[in-house]
């Protein structure tokens, strides 16, 4: 299950400074599940968020089409994914499908669109939108 996949890989975070541990496992549209976790780093600003961890490992293995992704951390309520990871996640999936889960069982589901309204997509380089 994606939700387990997500809880799984929160426990290899590496998050050493803030002590909040993320994880996320995203589903393609061919069945694979490709998961990620956030990697702090002593130079606070090069920290990699679970789920763009979890993009990357996915666009390194050649898969790009996706359909859901999970997030888990060990927050007391559903943690919505940052601004950046929005962008990141929208370059490939737009309307993505989009479930955080809480420690404590709570669980919030989204699309993608409805977090990242008016997005700047592809075409936009193109001049097409
Ligand atoms: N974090 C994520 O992994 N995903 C998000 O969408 C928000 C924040 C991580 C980054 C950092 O390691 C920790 O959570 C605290 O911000």
């Amino acid at each position: 299950m994606l939700r387990d996949a997500a809880f799984a890989a929160m426990e290899n975070a590496y998050a050493p400074y803030s002590g909040f541990r993320v994880g996320a496992a995203l589903l393609t549209t061919s069945g694979e599940i490709v998961a990620g976790c956030n990697v702090e780093n002593s130079a606070y600003g090069e920290t990699m968020c679970a789920e763009r961890v979890a993009v990357a490992g996915a666009v390194a293995q050649g898969l790009k089409s996706f359909q859901e992704i999970a997030i888990a951390s060990e927050s007391e309520e559903p943690a919505p994914p940052c601004g950046s990871c929005r962008q990141t996640m929208s370059e490939f999936a737009p309307d993505l499908r989009v479930t955080s889960y809480a420690r404590n069982g709570k669980q919030i589901t989204w699309r993608l669109a409805e977090l990242l309204p008016e997005a700047f997509a592809p075409d936009h380089l193109r001049g097409r939108m």
